[in-house]
């Protein structure tokens, strides 16, 4: 449809066990599960859902939504915490990015308190189980249409 915003949600390593990876920390619900929150929470935008193990195709993803998304929300797992190529990919996206992590890496062991995204996104939202999805999609959108009335704005500068 012509006029439709484009939103990527991109998942990292390990989200596509969800529901059956440590339940007691990521909850019952699947990768599918959350895919459908995110539909629903995008309304009439398009929601591209994708999950991937590799991070060279998570950074081919990162910058085919440059071209292609309106905003994204990424929840790069294990990646968060290791990835200076996804970080230098993030950089030269212009659109809004969100991260997005469904626990909460600041709550828990050392390693996952540093995260190379959180730098370049425009917010995060972590700690909410599949719900932190939902919020991240409102957040994208809300930053889209606040980014059409306010030309000029960086949001990853
Ligand atoms: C995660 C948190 C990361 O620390 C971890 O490596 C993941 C999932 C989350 O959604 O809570 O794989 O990103």
């Amino acid at each position: 449809m012509p006029g439709t915003l484009t939103l990527y949600v991109l998942n990292g390593p390990n989200l596509n066990l969800l529901g059956v990876r440590e339940p007691e920390v990521y909850g019952r619900e699947t990768l599918a599960d959350v895919q459908a929150r995110c539909e629903s929470a995008a309304g009439d935008a398009r929601v591209v859902f994708r999950q991937t193990n590799h991070e060279g195709e998570l950074i081919d993803w990162v910058q085919e939504a440059r071209e292609q998304a309106s905003a994204l929300v990424i929840n790069p797992a294990g990646y968060s915490h290791t990835s200076v190529a996804l970080l230098d990919a993030l950089k030269t996206l212009t659109i809004p990015v969100v991260e997005c992590h469904l626990s909460n890496p600041a709550a828990r062991e050392p390693f996952r308190h540093r995260s190379f995204v959180s730098p370049v996104a425009t917010g995060v939202v972590s700690g909410f189980g599949p719900f932190s999805y939902e919020l991240a999609v409102k957040a994208a959108l809300n930053l889209v249409h606040d980014k059409a009335s306010a030309p000029g704005r960086s949001h990853n500068a």
